[in-house]
């Protein structure tokens, strides 16, 4: 964790000498994708939830064992930097091994699984699953169109700071994650019950659908009070909060409406600050809910009869000026209040998220969905050069 917080301050320090010469102007007819930016479309996986927790996943981490050898080892080569005593990271790895099983069930017995299907350590799978609630930065949007239709759609942005490829001119990690996003259809008695855009070998969610009822993402809110306190306590015996992807995880598992899953949101307590993007089914069923461990700091709800015809989240609290040299919330809403309301879809809520900076060197994927037919779709991006870095 102080890792982190070290890599956190060596940013901030880079990006205030940063200029911001990427944005360009709201991009239009990128949809179906194709081109530059588009760098492919993800395979399909059912996940049995009728299977015991450690079969669920054999199949996925089995095929994506390389892949998921590669950023393991990627993880490791960067934690060796801040803890240069191989005995150290030895250890960690081992404490890493019995965090694994302090988890809840069944997310400890699916961990179980995935490391043995894939032939990695459990160590090295927890470090994957805690990594990637920490350093996941997105862009979402929820919009509502003239007929009182929802449409959520999500930029992945991952890989922050984990090293820099100066021959492709791209983030490392970024790079070797892509390989590893899936597209997963969650089944009971051979019903799909929810799905989600997922990376092979995490076992929360960030992004996710239950047809005809919700739609769910979430993205990383960095807020230095309270900040990953939560996750020491956890380390220490203090275990009483939700881990916020295996929140998500369980909501879109378990929670039968919108209310029910707001209600959630909202109230369950969590280990770390985050941010809950939630569109249900009919109009005006849309918040962004902002977190703090304990409490909502802020429900914003969609209003289309009073102008709030969509919400939209980045990174940054929305009474809050984001970060200069990292605002994707301004051209965001730039391109939204172009499009106008009555020319809301899928492909025009693509079509924001292919503008840059909002798709830029972190973007994995772009996930989009339309609840009541119960559509997702997830594509991989790239974002040539001149883009900006994140
Ligand atoms: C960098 O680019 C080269 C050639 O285009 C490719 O072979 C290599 O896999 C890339 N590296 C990463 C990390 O994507
Ligand atoms: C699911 O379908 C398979 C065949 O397609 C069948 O063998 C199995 O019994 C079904 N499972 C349930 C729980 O209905
Ligand atoms: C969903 O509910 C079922 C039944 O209560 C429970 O067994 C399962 O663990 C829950 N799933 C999650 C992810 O919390
Ligand atoms: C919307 O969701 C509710 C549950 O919250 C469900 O009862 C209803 O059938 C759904 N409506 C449609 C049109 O799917
Ligand atoms: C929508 O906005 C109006 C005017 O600000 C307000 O009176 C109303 O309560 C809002 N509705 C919802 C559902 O927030
Ligand atoms: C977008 O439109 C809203 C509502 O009219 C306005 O408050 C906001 O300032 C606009 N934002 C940008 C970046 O144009
Ligand atoms: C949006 O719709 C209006 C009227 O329906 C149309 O004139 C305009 O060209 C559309 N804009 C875009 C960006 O599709």
């Amino acid at each position: 964790m102080r890792a982190i917080v070290v890599v956190l301050l060596a940013v901030t320090s880079v990006a205030v000498l940063a200029k911001d010469p990427y944005g360009e102007d709201c991009r239009y007819q990128q949809y179906p994708p194709t081109g530059a930016t588009f760098r492919g479309s993800v395979p399909d996986y059912i996940i049995n939830l009728d299977l015991p927790p450690r079969e669920r996943w054999v199949q996925l981490a089995h095929e994506k064992k390389d892949e998921l050898k590669t950023i393991v080892e990627h993880i490791k080569k960067v934690m060796i930097v801040f803890f240069p005593s191989g005995k150290l990271l030895h250890l960690l790895e081992s404490k890493m091994a019995w965090l694994g099983s302090t988890l809840p069930y069944p997310f400890n017995e699916e961990i179980e699984g995935i490391a043995h299907a894939a032939e990695v350590g459990l160590g090295d799978i927890v470090v994957f699953n805690v990594f990637y609630e920490i350093f996941t930065v997105c862009t979402s949007i929820i919009a509502e169109d003239k007929a009182g239709k929802l449409y959520h759609a999500r930029n992945l942005d991952f890989g922050l700071f984990l090293g820099w490829d100066i021959k492709n001119s791209s983030w490392i990690v970024t790079q070797i994650l892509k390989p590893l996003m899936v597209s997963l259809d969650f089944q009971r008695n051979n019903k799909t019950v929810f799905r989600s855009a997922n990376l092979a070998g995490y076992v929360g969610m960030v992004s996710g659908i239950r047809p005809g009822i919700f739609t769910l993402t979430m993205n990383e809110r960095f807020s230095i009070d309270g900040g990953y306190i939560g996750v020491f306590e956890w380390i220490f015996g203090k275990r009483d909060g939700w881990w916020m992807g295996f929140l998500t995880r369980s909501v879109l598992e378990n929670s039968t409406s919108y209310e029910e899953a707001k209600d959630r949101l909202t109230n369950a307590r969590l280990l770390a600050p985050a941010y809950f993007i939630l569109a249900g089914n009919q109009s005006g069923q849309g918040s962004v809910i902002t977190r703090s461990r304990t409490a909502a700091l802020d429900v914003w709800n969609l209003n289309a009869s009073f102008g709030t015809w969509y919400v939209l989240e980045t990174n940054y609290d929305r009474w809050k000026v984001p970060l200069a040299v990292d605002d994707r919330r301004t051209p965001a809403m730039k391109c939204m209040n172009r499009t106008m309301q009555q020319n809301v879809s899928l492909p025009a809520l693509y079509n924001v998220l292919s503008t840059k900076p909002i798709l830029n060197k972190l973007t994995v994927s772009t996930t989009l969905m339309e609840v009541s037919e119960g559509r997702i779709e997830t594509y991989l991006r790239d974002c040539p050069d001149p883009c900006s870095p994140w």
